[in-house]
């Protein structure tokens, strides 16, 4: 048992337990099956190199939030590494409807939506191994976020893994491997705590392994400067909404010292929408009255509700 299985553990990503999920269907290349068969091939490049992309999204109301942003950034990253999607964006689309369909899904839904390279010839890195087309895996959930996290807030500590320059692998890639990210969050496990804040390679405060990171000071939101992190779609929105509505918005280099002094923290994912974060390093963030990502997190509420309206006009 490790350190964080003794103590009260918690991710963004807890959900309330939904028992219809053990009885889901997975989209995999076209077919759609009940949870148990859903397989992919000991051979697919996902399996064994993570050379694929995914996206998380959520269902509102029958309609996928801010759809458009998540191919954007679904598209763009598979063309830099010439991953042949195989469709368009309204395959996509079609392919995440049946799924929902099937699944009588319409509301409090998440989808892990992934691609990768496909099946290869023989077990080895070339991407010319690859020869047999995408594999394309939907699968959505039944899922709400749990209520507590927004009173007790997540403990973060800051670990010895950085985020990496574009040049070796672009934080924008939402790849299939994302060990960078998982060997921060053993490191935060093994200091005691519930997530990793990750620095970037000048030692400012960038993201955490698995959502994006901002402070508020002084009536001010913070956030790094995009670079080094995952281009959240959360993120720009938050960003968004603060600019929308007369709440000042830094997109910023900063340090350790103004994160422990800030009177509000709070992570950004699709997932959660915004939640708090209690302490990092064992310091507790302000008094633990969150007044600002309350507010940025009624906003964001609004701006769901009239994206899912707008696609409902269309
Ligand atoms: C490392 C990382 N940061 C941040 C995010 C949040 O991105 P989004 O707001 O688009 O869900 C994700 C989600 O995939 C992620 O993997």
């Amino acid at each position: 048992m490790n350190t964080i299985d003794r103590i009260d553990s918690r991710t963004t990503h807890d959900a309330d337990e939904d028992i219809r999920n053990r009885d889901i269907k997975i989209y995999v290349n076209g077919e759609i099956v009940p949870r148990d068969e859903a397989k992919v091939s000991v051979y697919d490049s996902g399996f064994m190199l993570g050379d694929g992309m995914w996206e998380g999204m959520r269902l509102y109301k029958g309609k996928w939030a801010f759809f458009d942003e998540h191919m954007d950034r679904f598209f763009d990253s598979c063309k830099a590494v010439s991953l042949d999607v195989g469709t368009d964006r309204a395959g996509i689309l079609d392919a995440l409807t049946r799924t929902a369909e099937a699944n009588g899904m319409t509301d409090d839904v998440h989808c892990r939506l992934m691609l990768t390279r496909g099946v290869k010839a023989r077990p080895f890195q070339h991407p010319r191994l690859s020869r047999s087309g995408p594999t394309l895996v939907i699968i959505m959930e039944h899922s709400k976020p749990v209520d507590s996290l927004q009173g007790k807030g997540i403990r973060l500590a800051t670990v010895a893994q950085v985020r990496g320059l574009p040049m070796s692998q672009d934080a924008k890639y939402n790849s299939h491997s994302k060990l960078n990210c998982v060997i921060a969050a053993l490191q935060a496990e093994q200091a005691g705590a519930d997530e990793a804040l990750m620095l970037d390679p000048h030692g400012f405060v960038n993201t955490t392994n698995a959502c994006n990171f901002f402070i508020v000071r002084r009536g001010a939101v913070w956030t790094s400067t995009g670079d080094y992190c995952m281009n959240g779609v959360t993120r720009a929105k938050v960003i968004e909404v603060c600019r929308d509505n007369g709440i000042p918005v830094l997109e910023k280099n900063f340090s350790l010292y103004e994160a422990y002094g800030a009177d509000e923290a709070f992570l950004t994912g699709t997932f959660g929408a915004q939640t708090p974060v209690a302490s990092i390093d064992g310091k507790p963030i302000g008094d633990g009255t969150r007044p600002v990502m309350a507010r940025i997190r009624q906003l964001y509420k609004e701006l769901v509700e009239r994206n899912v309206s707008d696609q409902s006009h269309d």
